[in-house]
């Protein structure tokens, strides 16, 4: 998915639904079985070139990461992490061009200053940074952005659920 920044919805929620029974999914319970959501907003030149590429080497990572494609990752605003933790996302992976490979030149020196920044801010916000990551991966590693996906769903399961800004989803 190209992001649109012209979209007129408020976007899709990523809060689970209850389970059959009405009493809530093991997700919302943090069940041995919960796996988190993930978002990962990837650049369209490097990163989702490489997440393609781990698609089409038919590698296994899991499948609870939704990826969303920017051209750079500058074009990552904060609030777009923020927000995505704030509809039901329990971590969000930002993945972009290794430093000196941007498209952009320097978009991603950028990136870099931005989110170390904003990861400091995230404690004022009451979550642990360890929430969202940021990490380089080129069009030719697949199996590192296999694994940096596997890597960082288990850390967050570790996190268990996002319950930050649950009541706001209610
Ligand atoms: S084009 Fe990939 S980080 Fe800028």
């Amino acid at each position: 998915m190209l992001l649109n920044q012209n979209c007129p919805g408020e976007g899709q929620d990523l809060a689970p639904a209850p389970g059959p029974d009405g009493a809530g999914s093991p997700r919302s319970e943090g069940g041995e079985d919960w796996t988190p959501n993930l978002v990962g907003f990837c650049c369209n030149w490097c990163s989702y070139a490489g997440a393609d590429l781990a698609g089409i080497n038919r590698l296994q990572y899991p499948p609870n990461l939704r990826i969303i494609r920017v051209l750079c990752s500058s074009r990552v605003n904060p609030m777009f992490i923020l927000r995505a933790l704030q509809k039901g996302a329990d971590g969000v992976l930002v993945a972009g061009c290794h430093p000196g490979d941007c498209h952009y030149s320097t978009g991603n020196y950028y990136t870099r200053r931005r989110f170390h920044i904003f990861q400091r801010h995230l404690e004022f916000f009451g979550l642990d940074p360890a929430r969202v990551q940021l990490e380089w991966v080129s069009a030719a590693e697949g199996k590192r952005f296999a694994d940096v996906v596997t890597e960082m769903t288990e850390r967050v399961r570790k996190l268990g659920p996002n319950t930050r800004f649950r009541s706001n989803l209610l």
